[in-house]
């Protein structure tokens, strides 16, 4: 039975230093803020922008900080999925990538989500606790994002 045992561990071992090697995802990042970032398209007060950054840039945004077990698989194969389909739905680093029709959806989709609590997912702030929004975190958004809605529609009106 301790031989069994023993084999398993070392098996265990084995495989996970294995995985190691396959699949690496590619983790991009940049500090740089580029002329179709969301702060650039848009008017975004610095209270607004601190909200995003510190609760939903690592998966919306070119701007991710890999945390250290990004680097250990299985781990960071789940932590790169939920960034490149962060990205994919919504990257505020390209925003001007996104037609201004869009843009008017995915404004309200962020208040949405915020108010239902879907965002930021719950497994990321298990450990990144201060990204958690407070009712207040929750209403700066939303009262921003209301201001946003309401300039979109008057330049519907102009043209
Ligand atoms: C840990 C990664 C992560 C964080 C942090 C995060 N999101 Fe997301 N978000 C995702 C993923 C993954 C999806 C795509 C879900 C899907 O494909 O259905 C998504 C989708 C969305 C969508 C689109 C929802 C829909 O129904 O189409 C919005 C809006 C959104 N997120 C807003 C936010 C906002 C605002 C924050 C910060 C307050 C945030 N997210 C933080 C990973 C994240």
């Amino acid at each position: 039975m301790k031989k069994v045992l023993k084999f398993s561990v070392v098996v265990i071992i084995i495989a996970f230093i294995g995985i190691q090697f396959i699949n690496r995802p590619v983790k991009i990042t940049t500090t740089e803020i580029m002329p179709g970032h969301i702060t650039k398209v848009m008017s975004v007060p610095s209270n607004v922008e601190n909200i995003l950054k510190r609760s939903c840039y690592d998966c919306h945004s070119d701007h991710t900080v890999w945390p250290w077990y990004s680097n250990v698989a299985p781990v960071s194969w789940l932590v790169a999925d939920d960034v490149i389909r962060g990205r994919k739905k919504m990257n505020f680093s390209q925003w001007d990538k996104i037609s201004a029709s869009k843009r008017e959806a995915r404004l309200n989709e962020i208040c949405e989500q915020v108010n239902s609590g879907e965002m930021p997912l719950e497994k990321y702030l298990y450990i990144h606790t201060d990204a958690k929004l407070s009712q207040a975190d929750k209403d700066i958004l939303c009262q921003w994002i209301e201001i946003e809605l309401k300039k979109l529609e008057e330049d519907d009106e102009d043209n």
